[in-house]
């Protein structure tokens, strides 16, 4: 692309479209236009972008007709529909749902692991793995990349920003109706999600694992090109509002020490170490919250598997885990 690209958004008024917009935006992202799509609900709305107002319009098949890189963040469904439609019509997707993701002909890319994979789209869809792994793999790539990622065992805990704004908004009125000493309603959650935990993200599959489970087994092998990759995890989602937090026990081919491990981020983009337990320093789902880095703290040697290293990461997941992510992946694409 030799010129600034037409943009658009598809979901631009959801938890994460609106993270897009703002990215756009303080990245100084060079387009030439912005177009916001979402639902015939919200045609119409006034969306302020770098000091103008644009009008988000409702999408269509036709939405994409003058357009060259559309972030698709409304849903699977959407993504299903109008993904192939927008392709078609000559624009790249960068889709943010999990339609696409194990679709050999499809890149699943972030940036700082698998760059290249952006450039071989020949379905004009690149797709934006699932939040918890990108959190996960910006703790374990500057790792992997020296000793060799063996064997991951994780627990996620996921913030309701995962289920979009209606899960962060289930958990505020639960609050609410908590301390006012009223009944909670549940919509979102099959269980109460304020003051508890609910181990179950996405439906169950045959295996017994969810389907956000089995997204954390199978994209780390796709985007580190490691198909006999060992995962196992188990996804918890937690009252936070945005940041995930996961922690990881990983082995590795190589003995790998503490003070290897540290020196292993020095430099790494996007990632930085905050573990200094001495001093109660490690990060917590706050730390991340409206940030683009990822904090590793925790790290210990395993005590109970060889070449292993237990640490904890958190992310933001509407940043690094969605809109960020998505975003990079388009500057990567106009980087060309
Ligand atoms: P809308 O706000 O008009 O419903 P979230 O993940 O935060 O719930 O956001 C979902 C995003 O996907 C919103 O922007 C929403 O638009 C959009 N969306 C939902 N259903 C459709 C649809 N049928 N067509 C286009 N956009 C949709």
């Amino acid at each position: 692309m030799n010129k600034a690209p037409k943009v658009a958004i598809v979901g631009a008024t959801g938890a994460v479209g609106v993270e897009i917009l703002s990215c756009l935006e303080t990245r100084n992202f060079p387009l030439s236009s912005l177009k916001l799509l979402a639902s015939a609900r919200s045609a119409g709305k006034q969306v302020a972008f770098r000091g103008e107002m644009i009008t988000v319009e409702e999408l269509t098949e036709n939405s994409f007709n003058d357009v060259d890189i559309a972030l698709f963040s409304a849903g699977g469904g959407i993504s299903l529909k109008y993904a192939p439609i927008a392709a078609a019509a000559g624009c790249v997707v960068v889709d943010n749902s999990s339609a696409f993701r194990q679709d050999p002909d499809v890149p699943l890319v972030v940036p700082e692991i698998n760059p290249e994979a952006a450039f071989n789209h020949p379905r004009n869809i690149i797709a934006n793995p699932n939040c918890t792994t990108i959190i996960t793999l910006m703790a374990l790539f500057p790792l992997h990349e020296q000793f060799g990622l063996k064997t991951v065992i994780a627990s996620s805990y996921q913030a309701v920003s995962g289920s979009g704004q209606q899960g962060i908004a289930e958990l505020e009125s639960q609050v609410r109706s908590i301390v006012d000493g009223h009944p909670v309603e549940k919509k979102v959650y099959a269980h109460q999600i304020a003051f508890n935990l609910i181990p179950q993200i996405d439906a169950f599959t045959d295996t017994g694992y969810t389907k956000e489970e089995l997204k954390m087994l199978n994209e780390g092998r796709k985007i580190l090109s490691l198909p006999e990759l060992k995962v196992t995890c188990t996804c918890v989602r937690v009252p936070v509002y945005r940041s995930h937090s996961i922690s990881v026990t990983a082995q590795f081919e190589k003995p790998i020490s503490v003070e290897e491990a540290q020196k292993a981020f020095d430099g790494k983009p996007g990632v930085e170490l905050m573990d200094d337990p001495a001093n109660i320093v490690w990060p917590t789902p706050l730390d991340s919250t409206n940030g683009d880095t990822c904090y590793v703290g925790r790290m210990r040697k395993d005590l109970a598997i060889d070449n292993a290293l237990t640490l904890w990461v958190v992310g933001d997941q509407v940043r690094k885990g969605a809109a960020l992510n998505a975003v990079q992946i388009a500057e990567l694409l106009i980087s060309r």
